[in-house]
Parts: C-alpha cells; structure tokens; sequence
C-alpha cells in the first residue's frame, strides 16, 4: 500500500527526515480558513487506496483539533485506506483525574475524540502519570516512543560532569532513566502547584554536587514555572547556571524569555514542538514508531 505524509498546520522540521527515512511521499492539501472562520480543506494528492500520515503536534491543540477532524473525514471519504495520527506532543494528558468536584476529565474526552477519527496514533513521551499506558484511554492501536535515550545522548557529549535534575516526583520516570543512560547522579526535588502559575519546589540536597552542571529535565515546559523555581532554588544552593531540557517546547506566553531570565544557563528541547530551542531531534524515534504501526 503507498503511504502518504502531510504536516497541515506548518512546515513541521521532522516532515521532510520522517519522509525521507521511510521513503515515503510528501501530500499536497490547502487547509485555509473562510472569511468567517469555517475551515475549509482540499488534498491535492489522490488518497484512493492509500495509507495517510498526518504530521500534527498538538500544542495549541484548540484551534487544531476541528480542523484535524476534518481533514481526517475528507480523507476517508476521498478513498484513503488508513488515517493515522503521528502527534509527536500529545495535548490534554495532563487533567487525567477529577482534582476538584464539577471538573471535567479531559484527557478522556480528547482521547475518545482522537480514537473515533483515526486509525492508529503515534506519540513521543505523553504525560503519563496516572494513566500507566495510552491503551488506558486511547482505544486506536498506539506507539508511544521516548526521547530519553537522545537526551542522555546529546547530555553526554554537550555537558561535563552532569547532575541531573528532576523538579518533581512525575518527573523521575525521565530523569532517572536519562542519567542512567548518561552515567550520570540525579536528584529528583518536590513540587507543590497551587495554581496554573503558582508553583513552589522543594530545596535539593546538593551541596556534595557544587561541581556539577545541573541539568533539569521535564516533559513539559509549559508556563516554564516548575523549571524557573528549580532554577532559583539551584541558584540559591550557590549550583552553576542549569541547563533546562524539555521534551516538548509547549512555552506559553514569554515562558521561553522568563526561563532565560531567572538564570537558566541554556534551555534545550527536542523537536516535538517547533522551536527556537530545538536542539534534540527525534526524527528517527518517530519513524521507527510508525514503521510498527
Ligand atoms: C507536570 O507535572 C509536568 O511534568 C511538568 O512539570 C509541567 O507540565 C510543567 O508545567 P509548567 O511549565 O507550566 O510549570
């Protein structure tokens, strides 16, 4: 079956290596708004019999998710075989749970929205926490890959001596894997949420690593709150300047400019989400990942 592969939502960096490694063509589609703000979709490339990848990272995940439906649909209906979803930052993983009565569980909601349109998904490092597995909530064939071994990688051969960082305990599943892989301590802090932007960690237990380069590392880097307090925290412990490395470069609002400002030494992302800070890529993750689908 000839596979298809298309990036609606901008020329994403991983479109052209993941083409290229699977030897697979590039689609054509015009996904444009109307004056009134109704989607409209268009494929260029004839989808009769064939295998569709859509290349889609879901952050902003609100105005892509209509849109996503529909070109889905559109696929469907113009013959394709198989639509699948290679969504290298998943949304909506992370209100997994009821925190407070009346709220609506939407990591659940999301994922039976996704499972209904596609056929199959494939996903970098998802923000598992409560939900051990996709399959938990996603009911479409999945491949979850994880970036851990190109950032013990890329920690090994940029940064001497080391310390790794979690800001949190649902960090630790990262962290202790990658200083694992990079030969490497790790320490792993507490953190307290109070609110979207309220934040607090705890101290860490450092003064044995002074000569050390901390290296924080997350999943996600959303309002940058939970690394810009484990920087100040590390700052306050007289550590050198950290370097911050999330898997997936979410940066709301100035995030990215704050994070720098509270006196991160450098801050390192994979390409999930394109990125200034992208220095990571996991091109060769992803296609691996779809080659099992
Ligand atoms: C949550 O526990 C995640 O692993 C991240 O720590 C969190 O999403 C980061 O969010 P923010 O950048 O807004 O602090």
């Amino acid at each position: 079956m000839n596979t298809i592969i298309i990036s609606p939502f901008e020329q994403h960096p991983l479109l052209h290596e993941i083409s290229e490694q699977l030897g697979i063509e590039e689609g054509h589609m015009i996904l444009r708004e109307f004056p009134d703000g109704e989607s409209y979709v268009k494929f260029e490339s004839a989808l009769e019999g064939k295998e569709l990848i859509i290349l889609a990272s879901l952050d902003r995940p609100n105005e892509k998710i209509l849109p996503l439906i529909f070109i889905a649909e559109t696929a469907k209906t113009l013959g394709a075989a198989r639509v699948g979803l290679v969504a290298p930052y998943l949304a909506y993983m992370r209100q997994d749970k009821r925190f407070l009565p009346g709220e609506g569980v939407t990591s659940d909601y999301f994922a039976s929205l996704l499972s209904s349109y596609f056929d199959w998904l494939v996903t970098v490092d998802p923000h598992l926490h409560r939900h051990h597995r996709l399959s938990e909530i996603y009911s479409i064939p999945n491949q979850v890959m994880h970036a851990s071994l190109s950032i013990s990688s890329w920690i090994a051969q940029k940064v001497e001596k080391p310390l790794l960082v979690g800001p949190d305990s649902e960090s630790e599943q990262w962290v202790a894997k990658v200083a694992k892989e990079a030969n490497a301590p790790y320490v792993v802090l507490e953190k307290n949420r109070y609110g979207d932007r309220e934040v607090d960690v705890s101290m860490p237990e450092v003064a044995s690593w002074t000569d050390h380069t901390p290296v924080l590392v997350d999943d996600i880097i959303s309002t940058a709150q939970t690394m810009i307090q484990t920087v100040l925290q590390l700052n306050k412990a007289g550590m050198k300047a950290p370097i911050c490395i999330g898997v997936h470069a979410v940066f709301a609002d100035n995030a990215f400019q704050d994070l720098l400002q509270a006196g991160a030494g450098k801050v390192v992302t994979c390409n999930t989400i394109p990125h200034p800070s992208n220095q990571i890529d996991l091109s060769m993750l992803l296609s691996e990942g779809i080659k099992k689908l």
